[in-house]
Formats: structure tokens, sequence, C-alpha cells
């Protein structure tokens, strides 16, 4: 065992009234992420020996989102009070060392603050200096600006409610001392609840040291109550976001509209236009350029390789220098070597397109092998499913697909063949050679339209 080990508990059995939502407050998510993952990520990041989660409103859901073998859940019924809560978790606790308190709807405070905050001994408090402390509760201090408690609005008097510096809830102790005087809260105040808060009189009678640190942005002790506060978290969160990725040399159009639900990696050099999404795990290499409005889920982007606006990529692979857009769709098990351009309004699905092929225009290829320097005319339509079992198509190298042809799978176009505009294809075509499929064209002369009957 360590000898000062750090126990990490997260508060986040409150209902969350005011989110008028029937799931649990800390499951709501910023950037794609349940609050509470933000917050089970700080504690990971702290090393944290032991992390309990305190559940209650929702039942099991909490535990069933984000349960973690290296995490303990321990429920909260009723709900009584901060202290009632950290009480539930003492008998997880590792003896000795520093017990962090966070709030499972209290998502994006730094590292760097929290160690800041467990870097010094006795009871540490962190608090802000907030314009408007309205709400929360008041640090009072005595005239030499020692911390001697902590008065809840609805406990403070008129004075107390004009002090301006404020409890985020976010505190640490000593472990062994956090037992003992949790043991003697009560709940003699106007919310009838067990106060966390009260700890600090305790420690001052049992000659702790009580002291405060704050974080360098008041967006980092910003808890969520609402909708509203959650979007207003979430456009923080992106900006953040934002803001690391262009330190690291991407370009952004605008940092306000730039969205990642995710995990996001970029070369130098890649420019980014608004209002983009990226999920999952996404990679762009050096160059590369993503046009307005493009989601993009899973996806890995060679060099140069450029998405025209409005595109929608998931579970892609693409080379280097790739056109891409607008309005493609691409979905999982598309694979482009370098160089492939694919067009407006056209869908792949499980397929693999060769070096410098091309689909510009209105085409549905799923299930398909392509080879290298295909030109797959416009509206060509790869028919893959025969309404109940799929079959690919093969294309082998320097094909030529007419315009508006079907390709009813499972068939083979052979290397540099050309398929006739407007053919339905349902055998394997020869290499080399003209294929077409089509009834010969005529023309009936002396052909009338029909006229409108005249009613009567
Ligand atoms: C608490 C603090 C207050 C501080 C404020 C910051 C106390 C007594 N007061 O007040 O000084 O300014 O947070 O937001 O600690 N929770 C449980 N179980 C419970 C009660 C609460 O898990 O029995 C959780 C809630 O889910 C929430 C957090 O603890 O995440 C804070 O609870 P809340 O009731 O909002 O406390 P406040 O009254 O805001
Ligand atoms: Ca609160």
């Amino acid at each position: 065992m360590k000898k000062n080990p750090l126990n990490v508990v997260i508060l986040a059995a409150g209902k969350g009234t005011r989110m008028h939502s029937n799931i649990p407050k800390v499951l709501h998510e910023i950037g794609g992420k349940p609050m509470l993952g933000h917050v089970l990520e700080r504690a990971d990041a702290l090393q944290a020996d032991r992390t309990v989660v305190v559940y209650g409103y929702g039942g099991e859901a909490v535990p069933t989102t984000l349960g973690n073998a290296a995490v303990e859940f321990v429920r909260q019924e009723p709900q009584l009070g901060t202290g009632h809560a950290v009480q539930q978790a003492l008998p997880y606790l590792q003896a000795g060392g520093t017990t962090l308190v966070l709030y499972g709807d209290v998502p994006l405070t730094r590292g760097a603050t929290l160690m800041n905050l467990i870097s010094r001994p006795g009871l540490r408090l962190l608090t802000a200096t907030l314009a408007n402390p309205m709400g929360y509760g008041r640090i009072v201090r005595d005239k030499t600006g020692r911390i001697r408690r902590i008065v809840e609005e609805k406990d403070a008097s008129a004075p107390e409610k004009s002090i301006n510096e404020v409890n985020t809830g976010i505190l640490c102790a000593p472990t062994d001392m956090l037992h003992h005087w949790l043991s003697k809260l009560n709940n003699r105040n106007a919310q009838k609840e067990y106060y966390l808060t009260d700890i600090v009189p305790l420690a001052i009678d049992s000659k702790t040291e009580v002291t405060s640190t704050q974080p360098s942005d008041d967006w980092e002790i910003l808890g969520v109550n609402s909708k509203d506060q959650l979007a207003y978290l979430e456009r923080v969160h992106q900006l953040q976001n934002a803001r690391g990725q262009m330190s690291s040399g991407v370009t952004l159009a605008d940092p306000w509209r730039f969205d990642v639900r995710g995990q996001l990696q970029c070369g130098n050099d890649v420019f980014i236009d608004v209002n983009c999404i990226f999920e999952g795990h996404v990679r762009l290499a050096d160059e590369v350029r993503v046009g307005a409005g493009c989601v993009l889920k899973n996806v890995e982007l060679g060099a140069g390789t450029v998405v025209a606006p409005y595109s929608h990529l998931d579970g892609v692979v693409a080379g280097a220098n790739c056109q891409i857009g607008p309005y493609a769709r691409m979905r999982p098990g598309t694979h482009l070597a370098n160089n492939v351009h694919i067009g407006n309004f056209v869908e792949t699905k499980a397929t693999e397109i060769g070096h410098k092929s091309k689909a510009n225009h209105l085409s549905y290829l799923g299930d398909t092998t392509i080879g290298r320097g295909v030109n797959v005319g416009a509206g060509t339509i790869v028919c893959n499913y025969d309404g109940a079992n799929k079959y690919r198509t093969i294309i082998e190298d320097d094909a030529f697909i007419g315009s508006d042809s079907q390709l009813v799978a499972p068939v083979t176009i052979g290397r540099g063949a050309t398929i006739g505009a407007g053919s339905t294809i349902t055998k394997d075509v020869p290499a080399g050679e003209l294929t077409l499929s089509r009834a010969r064209q005529v023309s009936i002369s002396g052909w009338k339209r029909p006229v409108k009957k005249e009613k009567k």
C-alpha cells in the first residue's frame, strides 16, 4: 500500500429537478461524454488509489452506464445532504492519506487546479470570488483572514450574504480526520441536512489548518443544474478543445463553431471550416482540409486530403490527396487509397477504392472492391442486396462504368472493361471489352402525343 493514498469521492446522488429529465443529471453529456465521465477522468489523471461514486437518483443507471472495475459505486438512499453523502463513502476509503471530494455535476475543473488543492496538508477548500455569489455557501473568515466556517445561503445573515467568496464544494481533507469530523455532524440547519461544510469548525477545533485555493477560471467550478447551464459548459469545453487544437497548429475558421465529441488528432496545417463535428477517434494528417458542416466519426485521413462541405464520414480510412464531397456519404468499412475522388451524393459502404479511381456523382457503392484508375460514371448503382443477402461486386483496374448503370452483385467487371451507359449488368464482364445491356434506340415516325379530352 502507498504511504499517502489518495481517495476521491464523487457526489452524484442528486436528482437535478431543474433538468426536467428522466435520466440522472450526471449522465447528461458534455463533449459527447457523461459529466460524471469527465470527473472520473480527473480522478484517474490524479492517480487516485480509490475512487468512490455516491449515486442515488435514477437507480442503477449511473453504475450501469459508467461502471468500471476500478471504481466503487455506493448508493445513498435517502439523500440527507452532502455530509451524509460523503459518510456513505467512508467504508470504502483507504486509511491514511488524503480524500478529495468532487461532484458529478461539476465536470470541467482543471487537473492542475486539483493538483494544487491536494498538494498541501490540512483541510483545503476550493473557493472562488464571484460578482454574484447567490445560492452558494459563503466563506466566513476572521479579521486575520483565517477561514472560520462556511454558511449556506439559506442559513446566512444579511452581512454574510454580502460575502463574495464562495464554497465550490470541492475540498480535500486528511482521510482519518474526515472520518472523525463526519461522525460529529448534525442536521440542525435551515434545510435539515447533514452539511459537509460543517466539518470546517470541527477541523479548527481539532487544530487542523484550514486553507483555500482558487481556480484560474470561474467556469472550472460551475455545476450544471439546468439545460441552459449544460449548454453553457458545453461551449466552454469546446472552446477549450479549440484552443488546444489551435495551439498545436490547427487553423479553425471559427473556434466558437467547433465540436469534438471524442478524440481529434491533427497533423500540421490542418484547416477546419465552421460547424464540423468530430466523433469517436478522428485522425487528420498534415494539410487535410475539412469543409463547412462536415460530420466525421471514426475517420482517418491521409495528408492533403480535402473533404468538401456537408460530407458525412463514418468509419472511413482514406489515403493522401483524396477529394471527398461536397455532400458525400461514406459509411463504415470505406477504404480509399491515395488520390481517390468521391463526389457529390455518392454513398459508399464496405468498399475499397484503389489509387486514382473516381466516383464523382450520384452513386451507391456498397460491398464493392474497386481497383486502380477506375471511373465510375454518374448514377451508377451497385445492387448489393437481393432482399435477403448481400453480395460483393468487383471492379478491376482501369474499368470504365458508363453513367446510370446497375451492377447486380455478385458480379466482376474485368480489367479495362467499358460498360455502356444505362446498362444493367447481371453477369461477369470480360476484361478490355465494351459491354452493354440496353434496348436498341428506335424512332417511331408519325407518333403523336396524346391530347387532353375536352370535358363535356
Ligand atoms: C453545496 C454546498 C455549498 C456550495 C454548493 C456549490 C453543502 C452543505 N453546501 O450546496 O456550500 O456553495 O454546494 O454548488 O455542502 N448530493 C448528494 N447527496 C446529497 C446531497 C447532495 O450526492 O444528499 C450531491 C448533489 O448531487 C450535488 C452536490 O452534492 O452534485 C451538491 O448538492 P446540492 O444540494 O446542490 O448542494 P448545494 O445546496 O448547492
Ligand atoms: Ca448546487
